[in-house]
């Protein structure tokens, strides 16, 4: 099968596409063709060792799994012998697993017990790929801030991939969103559900104080004390892209004496998640935003804007050009 193997960290261009064994299925395993695939910052992350400590985690001197890709969309077309909740033929999307990764590639070959879900009928393989990792993270934090009917919530960075799902996400937990995007992606966050946009390029920000239950800083460029500033006494902080200089920066900053709950961390990979994000996208409350689209041959040039800071949701790679089987 056709993959795009990392075996160096470095640029985008230590990605080469090669041709490689196909994964055979093992008795729990799922064999999956995979259609579309995203880049996303895991991706670009991982293939620069940024911040160093991934090359603790994911190998000192290359990457130890050199197929990246932490999502994918794809049809079962084998199963192993003990499967019992997949068969040939289903459409799933989902998480290959942050330590497994090879959503870059035709195929792949995942437990059952898998992070993914069927894709709901009329979903593109496009928008499936672009689903998981936005949404799967945005959900993940706004499920620990509990989120609630009525509370206010600000997104920094609405326009990101994590962002974008995050104003539908919590729209969709009925809360009252303020997006925070530049000049350019206005009318973008607004489309999304967003009640108030405010343009960090224009908008003072310190008019906003004590106003919101929930910060939620998706791209790690908001200063910590701007957040604590932002959130009310009480409320919640959410520190989704937090890197160890910023975390640093955190300990020292301080709340300046309001109590605040600041949450962080590595979003979780679940398959409840995807079913719970199916069903929200057939009810037209969700819908993916797509950045750009490129063949696994430009997949290199995927890295190179994935890793921008400029994307506005999610930068998709397809297995074939153009993406075989669309819409059902
Ligand atoms: N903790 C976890 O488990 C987890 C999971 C997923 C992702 N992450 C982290 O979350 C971060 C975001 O990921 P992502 O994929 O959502 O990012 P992304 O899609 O690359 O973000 C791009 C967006 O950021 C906006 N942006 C750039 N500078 C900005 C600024 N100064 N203020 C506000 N917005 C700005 C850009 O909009 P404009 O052009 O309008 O500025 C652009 O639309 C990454 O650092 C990633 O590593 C963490």
């Amino acid at each position: 099968m056709k993959a795009a193997l990392v075996t160096a960290y470095g640029s985008p261009d230590v990605i080469h596409i090669t041709e490689v064994p196909a994964p055979s299925p093992k008795r729990n395993d799922v064999l999956i063709r995979i259609h579309a695939s995203a880049v996303n910052a895991a991706d670009w992350r991982l293939r620069r060792a940024d911040p160093w400590f991934v090359r603790l985690v994911f190998g000192p001197f290359r990457p130890r799994r050199p197929i990246l890709g932490v999502v994918f969309a794809g049809e079962v077309v084998e199963v192993g012998a003990e499967v019992t909740t997949y068969r040939k033929g289903d459409r799933l999307f989902g998480w290959t697993s942050i330590m497994g990764l090879g959503g870059h590639a035709e195929f792949i070959a995942l437990p059952e017990s898998g992070a993914f879900a069927r894709m709901p009928a009329g979903m593109t393989w496009t928008d499936a790929a672009a689903i998981p990792f936005g949404f799967g993270t945005a959900r993940h934090f706004l499920s620990k801030a509990n989120v609630s009917k009525g509370q206010r919530v600000l997104i920094y960075g609405a326009s990101g991939a994590v962002g974008s799902a995050a104003v539908q996400l919590a729209r969709t937990m009925g809360a009252e969103v303020t997006g925070v995007c530049s000049t350019g992606n206005v009318e973008l966050v607004r489309s999304l559900g967003a009640t108030h946009v405010l343009d960090y390029t224009k908008d003072d920000l310190s008019a906003f104080r004590d106003r919101y239950d929930v910060v939620f800083e998706t791209v790690g460029k908001l200063p910590f004390k701007t957040s604590v500033d932002l959130v009310k006494p009480n409320g919640v902080i959410l520190t989704g892209s937090e890197m160890p200089a910023q975390m640093l920066a955190r300990l020292f900053a301080g709340k300046g004496g309001k109590r605040v709950t600041v949450i962080g961390g590595t979003a979780g990979e679940r398959a409840a998640d995807m079913q719970h994000l199916a069903e929200l996208w057939q009810r037209k409350e969700i819908r993916a935003v797509i950045d750009s689209t490129y063949p696994l041959a430009r997949i290199a040039e995927a890295h190179a804007r994935a890793e921008s800071g400029r994307k506005v949701g999610s930068v998709v790679v397809t297995m074939s050009d153009p993406p075989q089987g669309g819409r059902p």
